[in-house]
This record gives structure tokens, C-alpha cells and sequence, in this order.
């Protein structure tokens, strides 16, 4: 079922922490003078308020939570209401010590910090239930809140012992019998062989480290446990009458949780989005953070909620810097972009003390609004509202980047064949690069999603281009759906370092990668990893049509194919002792074409064969050629079909009903101008021109 965020307006707004301000009622009348005033519309309140909520065991007050919640209403602003489980009382973990997490050292820690409760603990389990069921009744039909969000960016894992109790029984569930464990994690190695399952114990630092089948159980079963107390949570929320929709904040690049695992429990997706803009160029920055967009969104394949950034500066990455006049406004639209129906903040007003006080806010200690910052959230929320009519619409991609965090974790986690880095993120990186250098969106999707997905409004599509990079851990279904999906007449490009493991990091025997071996026309035969600063390089063969004919260099991992009869070599490699074997493949299969880049290249192998791809396919770009230029003297041509787009330009799209929507993000220094499509109905910026990080919002209609 599809949950809809809002109906008519991007969400704008952000944290809000009343409860260090209730002392001081004239800030929190000019806290939503200034929110109007910025056009915020959205506040997310309670994340960490357990004790301004029950100072003392049972005892309650809400009342300057519902006061504020109906003072926001009234002027406008709806709520996202938290359940404060993410940070305890001290009276409660002096109380019941077992809600204090144990480290994989076997160490209680003392009160402090936050997000570190055990999740087992009976005790914790009992009160925050008790705790959301209350709010869940006070304020889960209050036309102020919108949606509850659980917890906050859940993390870690406890090693206590009602931990490892659950541990075990989620084990017996898995396997049934101590022998099938015995197999599954190969435990005659080093003579671990267990003879129950209480013999089992967590992988702990001063334990055992190196049963890799046990270690990505573990992570499996610590999702588990996250997703088991989220569901506590969200069935005292539902036990106490309310019917919002939940979701929670996710986080960059966290591997700590396997996240395809929420997908069905959240109602729609939110994630925290903190870039250390400038420290690189914005453009690199800027695809890094569509990188994430793009998976959070094809979670759900839904729009989602940017549910954190920062306005100014955070106090957290190694450096502060200012975000340079724009930047903000690029960050916040970049998420309307991939496909948010909301950008928030964190926060809306600073705190005084403690280790966030020099945490960026919309209203600084300072509290004006001359302020740089607060004049450019003024101006973000006015630009939201004058594209406020893209609330809804949907994301459709021709192609998709498979990035799958458990094969990841297996792959990391799996010693060999370079301990040194084996750059996984980045490559699959590489691949979505490509996709948005050609000018087409990309899903980024984990290994189990399907490769057709219905659209309500037109039917179910197939992408055209699958990338499935370094897929390390695959199962029957993976390996068969990949293969329908190349017979059926897609293209497929595989990577070295695919299909070498099952689902419990049990080598395949006779051959990778497995299950696509005929698929792709080749069989790995051996895997060289390169010593960090060494490289090879692939060298165009003579009569291939997919690429340019020029040299590629690469680096970490060459992979040496033996090829079938049929598959061609596209590259070869241009040094070493497998000189002139293969480095890329093409295999025709059934309807449609396997690729396999057999070594970790540079971006322009990527960019060039994903085009190749996506033109054999048939795919034309959103807007320009599909190529891209560096030179702002080549960016003059008279169609917007013609131009090929400077490469610090983005564009996405979103489509609802018979308007098409396109977002035309400029992450460069220097205004950039090209004919935009003449049909198009410009609804942000000015027509022909986007400024430095500047945001141009086309719309136009299909008859
Ligand atoms: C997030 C967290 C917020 C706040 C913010 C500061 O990770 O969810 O509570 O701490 O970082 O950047």
C-alpha cells in the first residue's frame, strides 16, 4: 500500500526541542513567530523527551508537550511526534541497570550518551511501551500530528546475556538443529564444532572473531532485534488508538542494519542527511548524497522524507565549514530531487548547552533573523511552496544499481582477496555515477527487490539496464532472476567478485560466478589484487562498438575469465602476465546481453559503457546528449537534445499523472546556461540559466 506523506505540501521544517526552552516562554512564542515567518510547516518533536515526560517513574506530564503541539497547529505547523525511546532517564537505568547496553567486550556501560539501550531488556520493552501507548492515546487523533517517528537513527548491538539468549532461540528458528549450524557456518574448521545451541555465544571482541557465518548471523539477528522493538514500539503506538503512519530516521551509509529489512514495517522512509559539503567538489558531493537518496527512496520505491540536515554548520564532522551562500538551498531541494515529499532539519532552535550547542540551527543563539542562515531558509521554504504541487509524484528509473548490504557484509567481513580495501561502495557508486553522467534516473536497490515494479498509473515496467557490481553473496533466486532478466531482453552488467559465496559465506563449489556463469560466457578462474598505488589497465579491442576506442586504467582487483564460446572481450588487459586476456565481456543471452567488467576501473570505463548501454537499450537521457562536457565554451547549442550538459549539472525527474516535473541542480562555481526544452513551464528559477548550486524546476505536460 502506498502511504502518502502529504497531500498538497513538501514538508519543511525540522527537529524542534521545546523542552530546553520551558522556562523561557517569550523564545518559544518568537520560535513560531520566526517558523512562520521561514514557512515552516513540519516540526518533529520528542525525540529524546523521556524525562521531561516522566521525570519520575509513572509519573506523566504531557501538558507542555500538548500545549505546544496545539499552539504549533493553530499557527499552521503539524507535528511529527517521536517516541522517546531513543535516549532513557537516569532514574531508570539506576533503577533497572539491565537497560544499560553490554559492549562486545562484555562490559556494562554506566548512564550516559544516548541510543544505547538493550533491546531485550524487559524492563525498557515494558516502559517505553507504556510510555507510547500514552502518547499514542493523547495525541495520535490530534489533527496537529501527521505521523510518528520511531526512535531515532537506531544503532548497535548489546552482548548481555538476555541478548545472547535471544540470539540462540532466533538461531534454533533459523536452522532447527545444532548440526545444520555445524554446516551452515563449516565449524570443523579449527575445531569449532558445537553440540548445542547453548554452547553458542556472540561474536565478541574477546572471542570468536573469524566464523564468518556466525558473524553475519549476528548482524542479521541485530536487525532482528532493531526491527522486533520497532514493532513494539509501533504496537503500543497502535494499541493506544492512533493509525498514523510510522517511519524512522535512517542514516549514511550505515552498514550496522540490514535497512531492506524495514522497508514493510515503516509506512514510508526517512533518512538523516548530514554532507560535509566543500571539502571536495560540490558536483562529488553532490553524487554521493543522490547516491543515498536514490537507495532510501527505492526502499519503499515511494516518496520519502529528508528527515535531517543541517542548515549551517554541524559541530561534529572533523571540520565546521560554513556552507557557502546556496548550498543550503541546493541541499534542501536535492531531496524534492530524488524523490522526498520533505526536507527537515536539525534543528530548529540551538541549544544553549551540552554537545550540540554549536550544532547549526535555523535560529541561532543570536535568535534574529538578519541572520545569512535564517534569511536562506526563509527562501527555501518560499522556493518549496512554489513547487509544492510535485507532492506525490513518483521517481521512474530505466535502470538500477544493485547494492545490497548484506552480500557487504559477508564480502567485508570475509578476509581475502584484499584486506586492504575492496571498495564496494565506491564501485557500485561508479555505476549510479554513470547513470546520472548519462542523465537518467537510477534506483539503487538490494539484491532481493524485484527488477519490474508496478506503477499504479502505467503497469509494470522492467528497467533496461540492471548494474549489479561485485555481488559476492548470491542465492537460487538472485542468480535466476538476474538471468531472467537478461533473457528477457535486458542488459546486464556483472563484476568480478560476483556469486562466490551462499547465504551462510559458504564458498560455491565448481565454479563462479555461480548460477550466471552461462549467463555471462565466462568463468572466473583466478583473482589478482594489486597493492594500493599499482594498476593495469583495458585496452579497447578492435571491432567492439560499445566503447571508445581508448585505453581504461585499473586498479585492487583484476579478475582473469575464461571465456566460452560466444562471448567476446571488449577490453583487455593491457599489462602483466594476463596481458591480452579479457577485462571486459559481452555474451549475448537469450533476448538480451551480459556485460562483466572483470577489474575495478575508473569512473570513464563506467560512464562510457553504462551510456553504450543505455543507448543499445534504447534509454535517452532526461535532458541533453547523454554526454557530458568540462568546458563551458562547449555548452552553446541551440536544442536542449543537442547540449551535452556541463558535468556539474544533475538532472532527475518525477512524474505524476500527465505532468512530468525536471529538476536541473547546478553543484558548480560558475552559471550555467543551455536551451531548456521550450514545452517546459518553468515553476523555479529562470528559464536558459542556473545559477551556482542553483535550482531550475521544469514542468511539463504530456498530452
Ligand atoms: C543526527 C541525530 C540528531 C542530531 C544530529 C546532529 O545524527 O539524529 O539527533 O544529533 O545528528 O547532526
Amino acid at each position: 500500500m502506498r502511504h502518502i506523506i502529504s497531500k498538497e505540501k513538501l514538508l519543511y521544517g525540522g527537529d524542534y526541542n521545546p523542552e530546553q526552552w520551558l522556562d523561557c516562554p517569550e523564545i518559544l512564542a518568537e520560535d513560531i513567530k520566526m517558523m512562520r515567518d521561514a514557512h515552516i510547516n513540519t516540526v518533529t518533536m520528542g525525540v529524546f523527551s523521556w524525562s521531561a515526560l516522566e521525570r519520575e517513574e509513572g509519573k506523566y506530564d504531557f501538558g507542555w508537550l500538548a500545549e505546544r503541539i496545539d499552539t504549533l497547529y493553530q499557527n499552521g505547523i503539524s507535528t511529527i511526534l517521536a517516541t522517546p525511546s531513543g535516549a532513557k532517564p537516569k532514574w531508570l537505568a539506576d533503577k533497572y541497570p539491565e537497560v544499560l547496553r553490554t559492549d562486545p567486550m562484555g562490559l556494562r556501560a554506566r548512564y550516559g550518551f544516548r541510543h544505547n539501550h538493550c533491546m531485550s531488556s524487559p524492563v525498557y520493552r515494558e516502559k517505553i511501551y507504556e510510555m507510547d501507548r500514552r502518547l499514542s492515546a493523547a495525541f495520535g487523533t490530534h489533527p496537529g500530528v501527521i505521523a510518528w517517528h520511531i526512535n531515532n537513527e537506531m544503532q548497535g548491538a548489546c552482548f548481555c546475556p538476555l541478548c545472547q539468549a535471544r540470539f540462540r532461540i532466533w538461531l534454533k528458528d533459523r536452522y532447527g538443529s545444532i548440526d545444520a549450524v555445524n554446516r551452515a557456518w563449516n565449524t570443523a574448521f579449527w575445531s569449532h564444532t558445537y553440540n548445542s545451541f547453548d554452547q553458542i555465544e556472540a561474536p565478541m571482541a574477546n572471542g570468536e572473531l573469524m566464523l564468518h557465518g556466525l558473524t553475519l548471523d549476528w548482524m542479521r539477528f541485530t536487525t532482528w532485534q532493531h526491527k522486533d522493538f520497532t514493532q513494539s514500539e509501533i504496537n503500543a503506538i497502535r494499541a493506544g488508538g492512533s493509525r498514523l503512519p510510522v517511519t524512522m530516521n535512517m542514516m549514511y551509509d550505515f552498514d550496522g542494519l540490514d535497512y531492506k529489512e524495514f522497508a514493510d514495517q515503516m509506512d514510508y522512509v526517512s533518512w538523516d542527511n548530514y554532507p560535509a559539503w566543500h571539502k571536495k567538489p560540490e558536483r562529488v558531493t553532490a553524487a554521493d548524497t543522490a547516491f543515498e537518496h536514490d537507495f532510501f527512496r527505492s526502499l519503499k520505491r515511494q516518496p520519502f522524507l529528508m528527515m535531517e540536515s543541517c542548515p549551517s554548520a554541524t559541530n561534529w564532522q572533523s571540520v565546521s565549514m560554513l556552507k557557502r551562500p546556496g548550498m543550503l538551498e541546493a541541499q534542501e531541494l536535492q531531496a524534492i530531487a530524488h524523490g522526498a515529499d520533505g526536507s527537515l532539519y536539525f534543528q530548529i532552535r540551538q541549544s544553549r548547552g551540552a554537545s550540540e550547542k554549536f550544532h547549526g540551527a535555523v535560529i541561532d543563539h543570536y535568535g534574529g533573523r538578519d541572520t545569512r542562515v535564517f534569511r536562506e531558509c526563509v527562501k527555501t521554504g518560499a522556493d518549496l511552496e512554489k513547487i509544492k504541487e510535485v507532492t506525490g509524484s513518483r521517481t521512474v528509473s530505466p535502470a538500477a544499481v544493485i547494492f545490497d548490504t548484506v552480500s557487504r557484509w559477508a564480502m567485508e567481513g570475509s578476509q581475502g582477496p584484499r584486506n586492504a580495501g575492496l571498495h564496494y561502495r565506491e564501485t557500485c557508486k561508479k555505476a549510479a555515477s554513470a547513470l546520472q553522467a548519462y542523465g537518467v534516473n537510477a534506483d539503487i536497490i538490494p539484491a532481493a527487490w524485484d527488477f519490474a515494479y508496478g506503477d499504479p498509473e502505467e503497469g509494470p515496467q522492467f528497467y533496461r539496464v540492471l548494474i549489479c557490481p561485485m555481488l559476492y553473496m548470491t542465492d537460487a533466486a538472485a542468480e535466476e532472476k538476474l538471468r531472467k532478466f537478461a533473457a528477457a531482453g535486458g542488459t546486464l552488467i556483472l563484476t568480478y567478485w560476483t556469486g562466490i559465496a551462499d547465504q551462510t559465506d559458504l564458498c560455491y563449489i565448481g565454479g563462479t560466478p555461480h548460477g550466471l556463469m552461462e549467463a555471462a560466457g565466462v568463468r572466473a578462474e583466478e583473482i589478482d589484487a594489486l597493492y594500493d598505488g599499482m594498476s593495469n589497465s583495458g585496452e579497447a579491442v578492435p571491432g567492439q562498438n560499445i566503447l571508445p576506442a581508448r585505453s581504461y586504467q585499473c586498479e585492487n582487483l583484476c579478475e582473469l575469465e575464461r571465456l566460452s564460446a560466444g562471448t567476446e572481450a571488449v577490453l583487455i588487459y593491457g599489462s602483466d602476465f594476463y596481458q591480452g586476456k579479457a577485462a571486459l565481456t559481452v555474451h549475448k543471452y537469450g533476448s538480451g546481453r551480459v556485460y562483466l567488467v572483470a577489474a575495478d576501473f575508473e569512473q570513464d570505463l563506467w560512464t562510457d559503457l553504462v551510456r553504450g548501454a543505455l543507448r543499445e537499450q534504447g534509454v535517452r537521457p532526461i535532458l541533453g546528449n547523454g554526454t557530458r562536457s568540462a568546458r563551458p565554451d562547449q555548452r552553446d547549442v541551440s536544442s536542449s537534445r543537442k547540449v551535452s550538459l556541463p558535468e556539474e549539472v544533475f538532472v532527475t525527474s518525477r512524474r505524476s499523472g500527465n505532468a512530468v516535473y525536471l529538476f536541473l541542480q547546478n553543484f558548480g562555481r560558475e552559471t550555467v546556461r543551455f536551451p531548456f526544452p521550450e514545452e517546459a513551464e518553468v515553476l523555479l528559477g529562470t528559464g536558459g540559466e542556473i545559477e551556482p548550486f542553483g535550482t531550475v524546476v521544469l514542468k511539463i505536460s504530456l498530452h
